[in-house]
């Protein structure tokens, strides 16, 4: 068998001719470069591979650190580069993207016609009278619309801030009242395990709560009658067909340093935080990322199965792509639809050649056996792709042997909303260990530290830190620059590192094992969610007058969400209030937040100043000792 040939103990060995045809074939070498001369290295990088409508004065500005600043005084945009120099070359004849919804339908778009698409829309939303620097909200299906609207906003300077299609009212309310956009596009529906998810409903009712909309863009998708509000409310097709979408706009000049998007993500405490990204060093990141992981070739057709609506999607369905010139391959619905062979059949029908996806999906899909795979020809494929959290080694393994035939390198990509890009990733031509992401991406120099940021011994558990800068870094929280500081750069402040938050281990060979977070932030099936919006939907019923909200390990979706509620009076634990209650959550959250279990209890371990003690909650539902209690209040 191949595999035997390849593995010596547990480590997988890329064959020679992945190496041979791979971008970067040394990666000792490469790394040694980057770290030696980082500024020099990413400034080569950019300038050879991206166009600038003017170039910069200073690849990195540390002097205002942790508010790093790259590529300073260059002019771009990152849709200069994703789509307009596309037009000069034989990239405008070639497929950006094949779409497939849920129910088969299908669409192709080649360069020049997604590049109309985004130009049309684009003066769409100037004439609704977004402008640079404003924010607008993005709630939709995977359709590729959602990929317009998003180019059309970073093509006219404007932020966008895509709340996933699976989140709910109170999500989509916060995230438009915390970032006021002025503009939300939408679509009457999304097409998800046969049933409509009632998209334009859900944002009716949100706007009921949020006073910043002007004006709603909706996409017709599901055909459903909708309740449209005249004034505020118009059919995408009627604004697309009017004489002002030009297909001509031009695109605005931005600074390397302009804002090009927020998303919203989880932390430690309180509401979900706006994470800035910028044109310049993020187009440069994301793209050079995926070149040299996922060895882009001109004939690659790629597919990230991720959601647009999380980062995976806005940079390696999005961005990066579209700036490598590559095709991407996009699906609308859910893997399981109408079988279990919906996306075995994709690869075989679009001749896949790279798959990147999550541990869950993969769980998931292994539970149905081998023969649903085995039914189609996967032999396109030839690299896989995981993210989102770690992959255990049996997954690994089947992911390798059942779906990669075994001559697949799987890259393993650890990295944040916060990081924009690839941090902790394989390349090809580095032999892979199931369950690790192996090393840092060239330039990236990482450690495992204890409490005083010195290193732990090999295999000991300590807090992962990046120890310099990159250029997709987050540049700032949107309208708080305090808790951006204060949040990732704090607990390492004398050195000047990087806390992204998880725990993690480092092997003799300075491999990378990536264990979980360390704050209140659970990921269920890969999903980043904070402990605190889950408690204050839960508060925000009747019901309830306090709860906590722990994850708990599961086999299929890493962690599932276990609540602890204490019932205001007059209200009795009971299985149809429980019910109910992850009832509310969902309406409120969205599915992916609903608890799995919700305990009634009469009290919560609390801090003598009155914070929750999660830790104790986990341990106690882990059957594990409790730890240090001594700052507990009773
Ligand atoms: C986790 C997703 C282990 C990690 C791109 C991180 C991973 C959080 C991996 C960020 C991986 C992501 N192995 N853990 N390959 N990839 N994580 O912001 O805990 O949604 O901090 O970004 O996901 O989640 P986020």
């Amino acid at each position: 068998m191949a595999d035997e040939k390849k593995m010596v103990g547990d480590v997988y060995f890329p064959a020679p001719e992945v190496i041979a045809n791979a971008h970067i074939k040394d990666y000792e070498k490469v790394h040694a470069e980057a770290l030696a001369d980082l500024p020099g290295f990413w400034g080569k990088i950019a300038t050879e591979n991206f166009e600038w409508y003017q170039p910069w004065e200073t690849v990195l500005d540390e002097s205002n650190a942790p508010f790093y600043k790259w590529f300073v005084g260059a002019k771009v945009n990152i849709i200069h580069n994703a789509l307009d120099r596309h037009m000069r070359t034989a990239v405008r004849n070639k497929a950006a993207l094949l779409f497939e919804g849920e129910k088969g339908d299908t669409r192709v778009y080649t360069y020049q016609q997604l590049n109309y698409e985004v130009s049309k829309f684009a003066s769409v939303l100037r004439s609704l009278g977004v402008q640079k620097g404003d924010r607008v909200t993005i709630y939709m299906g995977r359709i590729p619309e959602l990929m317009i609207a998003m180019l059309a906003c970073a093509k006219i300077g404007a932020m966008h801030s895509v709340v996933y299609g699976g989140f709910s009212t109170e999500a989509l309310h916060g995230r438009i009242e915390d970032s006021a956009s002025k503009v939300l596009v939408t679509a009457d529906g999304a097409w998800l395990r046969g049933s409509i998810v009632p998209l334009k409903q859900i944002a009716n009712e949100a706007l009921e709560r949020a006073g910043t909309i002007q004006s709603v863009v909706t996409v017709k998708r599901t055909g459903q009658e909708v309740e449209m509000v005249s004034g505020r409310d118009h059919w995408y097709h009627d604004l697309m067909a009017l004489p002002i979408a030009d297909p001509k706009a031009p695109t605005e000049v931005m600074d390397a340093e302009d804002p090009l998007y927020i998303l919203y993500t989880s932390g430690t405490t309180g509401k979900p935080k706006a994470i800035l990204h910028t044109h310049g060093g993020y187009m440069v990141g994301t793209a050079t990322t995926l070149k040299w992981v996922f060895d882009i070739k001109a004939d690659d057709i790629w597919w990230c199965a991720a959601d647009p609506g999380w980062v995976t999607g806005h940079s390696y369905i999005v961005y990066a792509p579209l700036i490598l010139g590559a095709t991407s391959f996009m699906y609308e619905g859910a893997p399981t639809h109408p079988y279990p062979d919906r996306w075995w059949s994709m690869v075989a029908k679009y001749g896949i050649t790279i798959l990147y996806t999550a541990p869950t999906a993969i769980r998931g899909l292994m539970r149905f056996g081998e023969s649903w795979p085995n039914r189609h020809d996967l032999s396109s494929l030839r690299l896989l792709g995981s993210v989102g959290e770690p992959i255990n080694p049996e997954a690994w393994k089947w992911y390798h042997r059942v779906i990669g035939k075994e001559k697949c390198p799987i890259m393993d990509t650890w990295w944040q909303t916060e990081t924009g890009h690839f941090m902790i990733t394989p390349l090809p031509c580095v032999p892979l260990k199931p369950g690790s992401g192996t090393r840092g991406f060239p330039g990236v120099d990482l450690d495992v530290v204890d409490e005083d940021g010195e290193p732990v011994a090999a295999n000991e558990e300590g807090f992962l830190v990046i120890k310099n800068p990159w250029p997709g870094m987050l540049r700032t929280i949107l309208g708080d620059p305090d808790r951006y500081v204060q949040q990732y750069w704090t607990r390492f402040q004398e050195q000047g590192w990087y806390l992204p938050g998880d725990s993690a281990k480092k092997d003799e060979d300075g491999y990378i094992w990536v264990i979980g977070r360390i704050d209140d932030v659970i990921k269920v099936s890969g999903y980043r969610l904070g402990t605190a919006e889950i408690e204050s939907a839960l508060v925000s019923h009747e019901a309830v007058a306090e709860a906590a909200c722990i994850g708990v390990p599961d086999e299929l979706k890493g962690n599932i969400i276990k609540a602890y509620c204490i019932l205001r009076q007059g209200f009795e634990g009971s299985e149809k209030l429980e019910m109910a209650l992850r009832d509310h959550v969902g309406h409120e959250m969205g599915p992916i937040a609903k608890p799995a279990t919700i305990d009634f209890v009469d009290s919560l371990p609390k801090t003598r100043s009155g914070k929750i003690m999660r830790r104790v909650l986990k341990a106690q539902a882990l059957g594990q000792e409790l730890g240090d209690l001594s700052t507990l209040a009773d």
